[in-house]
């Protein structure tokens, strides 16, 4: 049997295609290890958002030498190999197989060609792939990432993923619960549905209203996410299915990119600072107690002073719950790369930008988390902590991190517990036994 292992970077969409990938070989007859030592088949799910992605991806290839054999097939899927196509073939000797995000499919078929020593790359889209018969083989025993829809149909002028990912299709209605159902009898209770504009979602006659909906209803789902919207594609519908349906937890990453709508506009976000505001305010009207997790670019081409001081208005006037920052970086191909050098913000300039937001953020989620100790709620535990004897590391409906005292029995099981402290960004909390408890804040 030929050992295949899989090595992943970048988003859950990345993590979620691994799953069916390794599916797909292992109902073809391969056996799937958990590291490179002794495979016979390397396979690096790549990501390509930013340089720095590819810049370790490359890196990483070259450690992995190290582990491979004279007959060891190393191949490279994901967004950069749909980005580099055959180039990676030409500049990485080792490398036999390139793979886009549409052509897992014909994997088994490839890598048979692959032993007989040839190179490929496959790299068209394919509208109509959902992988629908593929059996994920899933590495999380607690949570269930179920893609919905793949593709782009927005072209945010800095983004790489509409020429990675292709063009936006959705799975059906039907299917996407089918898959719900079938990881609910396998004995997990959070789902996660997985979309590069998730709440465009829309099969031809349901939106991601009827979705949520759909998914909430299915027996055994406690807890029901998404990740990542677009902030223009919250109808009243969407905002009204999160708040009837109980599974749906009480929180939204809602990556905002800009808190200036000169940059926003330069960004083709398709909305303004108002029009985010705006958003905010309805959802959290809708739904009581929900968080806000949010993107957003720092050095945008063209980003003035003025403009960032309406980022760090933005992100003080939200009150988020956390942010991934992060510093523009331009991808070959993106609208972006036709701005004028000129508009180009320098690295230093950038660099101060950053590390004041960054602060400013940091700041702001510790005084809110800190205003929550004491509080009592339910939380889910995904596994042991990563420092620490008999930790546990949980979350809250709201996505806050709980690192609670257990052994491993707890994994997979729901907790009341009471916030005792809190670092800023996670806390740490104490059980309550059921016969003490109190009714849980909301
Ligand atoms: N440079 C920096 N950040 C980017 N993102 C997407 N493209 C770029 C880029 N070229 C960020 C956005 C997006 C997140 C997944 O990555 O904030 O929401
Ligand atoms: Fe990229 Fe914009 Fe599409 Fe998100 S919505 S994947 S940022 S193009």
């Amino acid at each position: 049997m030929l050992k295949v292992y899989i090595e992943t970077y970048g988003c859950q969409m990345n993590v979620s295609d691994s799953e069916l990938m390794l599916g797909k070989l292992i109902a073809a007859g391969y056996e799937s290890i958990a590291g490179p030592e002794g495979a016979d088949v390397i396979l690096v799910n790549t990501c390509a958002i930013r340089e720095n992605a590819e810049q370790r991806v490359i890196g990483r290839l070259g450690e992995l030498r190290r582990f491979m054999h004279r007959d060891t097939i190393l191949g490279v899927t994901g967004c950069m190999a749909q980005r580099l196509g055959p180039r990676l073939l030409e500049t990485d000797s080792r490398v036999s197989l390139v793979v886009g995000p549409d052509a897992y499919r014909s994997l088994p078929h490839l890598l048979e060609g692959a032993i007989k020593g040839e190179r490929f790359s496959a790299t068209d889209f394919d509208l109509e792939e959902h992988y629908e018969d593929f059996q994920a083989k899933r590495f999380d025993g607690v949570k269930a990432w179920i893609p919905v829809q793949r593709g782009c149909d927005y072209r945010c002028t800095y983004c790489i993923v509409p020429y990675t990912r292709g063009p936006e299709r959705s799975r059906k209605l039907e299917d996407v619960v089918r898959e719900t159902r079938e990881v609910v009898e396998q004995g997990l209770s959070e789902i996660v549905l997985l979309g590069q504009t998730v709440n465009s979602y829309t099969d031809g006659t349901h939106d991601f209203a009827d979705l949520l909906r759909a998914v909430g209803a299915v027996p055994g789902v406690k807890r029901l996410r998404y990740t990542s919207p677009h902030p223009n594609d919250f109808s009243d519908r969407v905002i009204a299915a999160m708040a009837d349906t109980a599974a749906v937890c009480e929180h939204v990453h809602l990556p905002m990119q800009s808190g200036s709508s000169r940059t926003l506009k330069r960004m083709l976000r398709r909305y303004s600072r108002e029009d985010y505001f705006n958003c905010v305010a309805r959802m959290r009207a809708a739904i009581p107690g929900l968080t806000i997790t949010t993107d957003i670019i720092v050095g945008f081409p063209g980003e003035t002073d003025d403009d960032f001081e309406e980022t760090m208005t933005a992100v003080r006037d939200i009150g988020f719950d956390d942010a991934f920052l992060f510093k523009f970086s331009m991808r070959e191909g993106t609208p972006a790369t036709r701005f004028p050098a000129e508009l180009l913000v320098p690295d230093d300039v950038v660099t101060l930008r950053f590390d004041r937001l960054h602060a400013a953020m940091r700041s702001g989620a510790r005084q809110r988390n800190m205003r929550r100790l004491g509080e009592r709620m339910e939380v889910l535990v995904e596994k042991e902590a990563r420092k620490g004897d008999d930790m546990l590391q949980a979350r809250s409906r709201d996505y806050k991190t709980v690192i609670v005292p257990g052994d491993a029995s707890m994994i997979g099981k729901y907790f009341t517990v009471e916030l005792t402290g809190t670092t800023g960004s996670t806390f740490t909390g104490a059980l309550v036994h059921e016969r003490r408890a109190l009714p849980v804040a909301s």
